[in-house]
């Protein structure tokens, strides 16, 4: 049966997980916020994979792929720790893009460099927010969100890693 909190309205359901209601309850909106934001990181990589042009083509074409693949990988784990946590998880390209705090991928150049600097940023936003969460998921007492998230930033530092390279 769903539970709707009365004044936050966020849903959820009954969790056996031993973690204390009020935790949860946060550590569920925490996920939800990094849920869209990679959501909206996955979409904004594929428009760089579709729209790049120029002599790294196909290099660069490959690589956004790859990286998008990562992300959407992070998304369906942490959605499914939301509902893991007993939480309503918050899916959808138009909750995504209510919610996410990254910035609108507005390249339209289709130069490889210009898509990899709006990437990177994009990416170094994610990946700040994700290390910040590791610690205060840490914090509210869930070890096994908290590894989540050092799961994720170990991938997306890589990810950072790859983009940078090719502009330095
Ligand atoms: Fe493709």
């Amino acid at each position: 049966m769903v539970i709707v909190n009365k004044t936050t309205g966020q849903e959820k359901f009954h969790s056996s997980v031993n973690i204390p209601e009020r935790a949860r309850d946060e550590i569920i909106s925490i996920l939800n916020r990094d849920l869209a934001a990679a959501s909206d990181l996955y979409s904004q990589t594929k428009q760089a994979h579709w729209n790049v042009k120029g002599e790294n083509f196909f290099q660069l074409h490959e690589l956004f792929d790859k990286l998008a693949d990562e992300v959407e990988e992070a998304a369906d784990n942490i959605a499914e720790r939301v509902a893991a946590l007993g939480g309503y998880a918050l899916g959808t390209v138009r909750m995504a893009a209510e919610t996410s705090y990254l910035v609108e991928y507005t390249c339209h150049s289709g130069k490889g460099r210009d898509h990899v600097k709006m990437l990177a940023e994009r990416y170094a936003t994610f990946a700040t927010r994700v290390r910040e969460m590791t610690e205060t998921t840490a914090e509210l007492g869930d070890l096994t969100t908290s590894d989540l998230y050092t799961e994720i930033s170990r991938t997306m530092d890589k990810a950072l890693w790859f983009l940078e390279a090719h502009i330095q």
